[in-house]
């Protein structure tokens, strides 16, 4: 029988104390010490985090043999583009990200997308029963006799059925939902929740089949539990959207197996998610070319540049201090672009209300989208639009200069293919480019107020209301 002993484990950090505190010596939290019961790991079996079981010699770095492993396919390409190019067995991705967001139904539709390839992929439920899981899967017409569903939290349980079925994968939804008898914590604490993942992953490595994750976020949108979960895992993938739009980006943050930054795009169909594979051309499509207040801006998302239309509207306030409404653009990054305006470039907006807004639901943390945002409020303020062949691209400085930004090139050929005749760059970049893309004219300028020269074209706006 293994011994047990007692621990005050945080339950924001996962750190074990041996004795209560009232603040976290690790992470600094108050009142997060909950007492807990731990079982002592049997002599020659590791407890916790650690992955490899059984007693390892130390090997010189030419005997270690190379892990050839293959990836399996994945047929959803947005999918396999963001796991870095298929899975890797024995890998554990932890999936991650708002309620609703469609994170079983990705993992379902990846659970049919591999069932055809030989062998059965389990899918353990620990939220929904097995036949809302059924109705899922109708909803999506994913009927493959390969795919066992486990309506079940017990981790003892799920452990046995993994080794009875031997799986080609499996999934979890969620890891807050399974629970260990061994463990005297209840369900969805950290201590569960660490080490039910840490079993579950050790199983993994051994049978080498490849494990997902479902983890909840909390309300502050991190992955909720201990934050050596994520430590665990081999990748870590978030799946973000806003709740009204249709858009979803599945975004690696962390990726042994690839390059993080990635990002993977889907639409939230009534089938399930469909992949977006060209995402410029989905959130431009309803763009109209020249109302006032509209500007495109290339942006990147991780290695791969996406335009984005950026509205703004600017009105008369009736407030003695104007409002700054910020949609899918950082709001102190507005107050900036708004003060350099109205400082640097003339534009008067002491006794406006300026809304932006990302379309499509799209968030922009790129200071590179800064002027396509500054040309898109000063279009709304004298009425004048911006050019519909013109794309932007430009970090915006205090002193009113452009500043210049990475990967143009990349930037440039996702405008030239989305058929934009101009992009507007910061002049320093403008001159050192050495092969713009054919067809593509290349406009330079050094400050604010030249770029909105070339960029807002002369006359008013067409009224497009009627
Ligand atoms: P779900 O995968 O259950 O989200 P999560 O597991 O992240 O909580 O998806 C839930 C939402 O997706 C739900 O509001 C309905 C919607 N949905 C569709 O629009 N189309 C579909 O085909 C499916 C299955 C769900
Ligand atoms: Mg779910």
């Amino acid at each position: 029988m293994s011994k047990t002993k007692t621990r005050y484990v945080c339950q924001t950090c996962g750190s074990a104390q041996p004795k209560w505190q009232g603040k976290c010596p690790d992470c600094g939290e108050w009142n997060t010490l909950v007492e807990t019961v731990i079982q002592e790991p049997a002599p020659g079996r590791m407890g916790g985090a650690a992955i490899a079981g059984g007693a390892a010699a130390p090997l010189a770095l030419p005997d270690i043999p190379a892990d050839g492993y293959e990836r399996i396919p994945v047929p959803i390409g947005e999918l396999s583009r963001v796991l870095g190019g298929g899975i890797v067995p024995g890998s554990v991705v932890l999936i991650s990200g708002d309620p609703g967001i469609g994170k079983s139904t990705l993992l379902i539709q990846l659970c049919a997308a591999l069932a055809d390839g030989g062998g059965p992929v389990l899918y353990v439920s620990g939220e929904e029963s097995a036949s809302q899981i059924k109705l899922r899967a109708e909803r999506l017409g994913i009927v493959s006799a390969n795919i066992l569903v486990l309506a079940d939290t017990h981790l003892e349980s799920i452990v046995a059925h993994i080794e009875k079925t031997q799986p080609r994968m499996v999934v979890v939804d969620s890891v807050q939902s399974i629970y260990s008898d061994a463990i005297a914590s209840g369900a969805g604490s950290v201590t569960q929740v660490r080490d039910c993942s840490a079993q579950l992953l050790r199983l993994a490595k051994v049978q080498t089949f490849p494990l997902f994750l479902v983890g909840h976020v909390t309300k502050e949108g991190a992955i909720a539990g201990p934050r050596v979960l994520e430590h665990m895992v081999d990748t870590v993938l978030y799946l973000e959207g806003e709740r009204f739009h249709s858009f979803r980006l599945l975004r690696s943050v962390k990726n042994r197996f690839g390059s993080t930054n990635e990002v993977g795009v889907f639409e939230m169909a009534e089938r399930g998610l469909v992949e977006v594979k060209n995402p410029s051309e989905a959130f431009l499509a309803e763009r109209l070319p020249n109302a006032a207040g509209s500007a495109i801006a290339v942006t990147m998302e991780g290695t791969r540049p996406i335009l984005v239309e950026v509205q703004a509207l600017t009105s008369a306030t009736a407030f003695a201090q104007p409002r700054r409404t910020a949609n899918g653009v950082d709001f102190n990054r507005l107050l900036l672009i708004t003060a350099v305006l109205s400082k640097r470039a003339r534009i008067r907006l002491a006794d406006q209300d300026v809304f932006v807004n990302v379309v499509g639901g799209l968030e922009v943390e790129e200071p590179a989208a800064d002027l396509a945002i500054a040309a898109a409020i000063a279009s709304s303020v004298r009425n004048r639009p911006v050019a519909a062949d013109l794309a932007l691209v430009g970090e915006i400085g205090l002193s009113g200069e452009l500043r210049s930004v990475g990967q143009l090139p990349r930037r440039l050929n996702e405008a030239a293919k989305l058929g934009f005749t101009r992009v507007l760059v910061p002049k320093g970049v403008a001159r050192k480019l050495e092969h713009p893309p054919a067809g593509l004219e290349i406009l330079g300028a050094r400050t604010l107020r030249e770029a909105l020269e070339i960029a807002l074209v002369a006359g008013d706006a067409a009224d497009e209301s009627g």
